[in-house]
């Protein structure tokens, strides 16, 4: 018995692997790696509150620090006391707006948010999703509101 394989049988060997090799990539959850709450700086949930530890989150221990919490938020340090938690989801369309310097810019069609989300330019006529902080500076923590009392809208 020889041990060559035909052409053939190579081919079809070759294509089971890659139909296997690509179902076991696609049933991997990459975007939960890339979204894991410690790559965010989430410490944990309280209930459907967002708890945040200042400690493990060294971009929010001076003024003017953020640190993507989420997809969808963004916890910035306005004062040594006072922080913002904005809903980066541009009310437009909603495209993902970004930070450039004191203002939230869409990249999709140009409407500007000032960091406490107000709209400053159009297309977009709707300020951003603020949510209520509470900072406890006991253990430097700082507690978003995700479910209830938004702030505004
Ligand atoms: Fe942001 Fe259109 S989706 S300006």
């Amino acid at each position: 018995m020889s041990d060559k394989i035909s052409r053939r049988d190579f081919i079809k060997r070759s294509a089971v692997g890659v139909i296997a090799g690509g179902a076991i990539l696609s049933s991997l959850d990459l975007t939960a790696l890339a979204n894991s709450p410690a790559a965010r700086g989430v410490i944990r949930n309280a209930g459907d509150d967002t708890v945040v530890k200042l400690a493990d989150n060294s971009a929010l221990t001076k003024v003017g620090g953020s640190v993507k919490i989420s997809d969808e938020m963004m916890l910035i340090r306005k004062s040594e006391s006072t922080f913002i938690a904005v809903r980066t989801i541009c009310t437009h369309k909603g495209c993902d707006v970004e930070l450039e310097g004191d203002k939230f810019v869409c990249p999709c069609h140009g409407s500007e948010f000032t960091v406490d989300g107000v709209v400053t330019q159009g297309p977009a006529t709707k300020n951003l999703k603020i949510f209520e902080t509470i900072f406890d500076s006991g253990n430097g923590t700082v507690t978003i509101k995700t479910s209830t009392n938004e702030k505004s809208e």
